[in-house]
């Protein structure tokens, strides 16, 4: 999936986020030397302490050491010095440490570094932490669901569908303040595939909300 989103997009600068054995990067890195990318930069503060470097050994074995540039950060000092740095990217992938406040810091520095029409991927998007970040990005802000990963290679765009107790609760505003906002708005409504493990969502546009717009998710 990673893959054919690369080949598809033709990024010249990518970013992931957590690094480990470094399968995704070296997958990333495949993609990205068709497509002539000129950068992937790869967080992972614990690749030396805790992984003993194996990510970057096999991005160096595998021919990508010129193209990966590996940050020993946690991502959540390493995402705003790259904004401070106005570093432009148009795609990324997000699977680092998954805890909710985490990915959302991550998405929110991402969002920050992307360009539009760019590329966000969360890996791990059944996990009750990562679903609620998809789901804020779907509700929340100019971002358009763009693949979510089905089984094995296959990938599709679901069109989005209001459920009956979401039609329910859009005639009845004070019907949707006691409801979860998932009965609400399922996520198969938001155009996410319920079981998906990886989410891509594309951005549509710059952030133009209001500082007092808020939808529940
Ligand atoms: C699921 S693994 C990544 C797997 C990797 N993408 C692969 O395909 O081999 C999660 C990684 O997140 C890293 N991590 C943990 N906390 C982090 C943080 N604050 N910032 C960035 N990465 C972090 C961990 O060290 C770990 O390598």
């Amino acid at each position: 999936m990673l893959q054919r989103l690369i080949k598809e997009l033709r990024p010249v600068v990518s970013l992931e986020v957590g690094l480990a054995y470094g399968i995704s990067a070296l997958y990333i890195c495949e993609a990205l030397r068709e497509v002539g990318a000129k950068r992937h930069i790869v967080i992972d503060p614990n690749q030396q302490n805790h992984w003993h470097n194996i990510g970057l050994h096999n991005i160096q074995a595998a021919g990508y050491a010129d193209l990966a540039e590996h940050i020993s950060d946690g991502s959540e000092l390493a995402l705003p010095q790259l904004l401070r740095d106005r570093v432009e990217i148009e795609f990324a992938f997000i699977d680092g440490y998954h805890i909710y406040d985490q990915t959302l810091v991550e998405f929110y520095y991402i969002d920050r570094l992307l360009k539009p029409g760019g590329i966000v991927v969360f890996d791990d998007a059944d996990w009750p932490s990562v679903r609620k970040v998809c789901r804020y990005v779907t509700t929340n802000r100019a971002y358009s669901v763009h693949r979510c990963l089905e089984h094995e290679g296959q990938a599709r765009c679901l069109p989005p569908k209001c459920t009956f107790l979401g039609q329910v609760a859009k005639h009845l505003p004070l019907l949707d303040r006691f409801l979860k906002p998932e009965w609400a708005n399922p996520d198969s409504g938001l155009g996410l595939l319920p079981k998906s493990r990886c989410i891509a969502f594309k951005k549509t546009g710059p952030d133009d909300r209001h500082w007092e717009f808020h939808r529940e998710f």
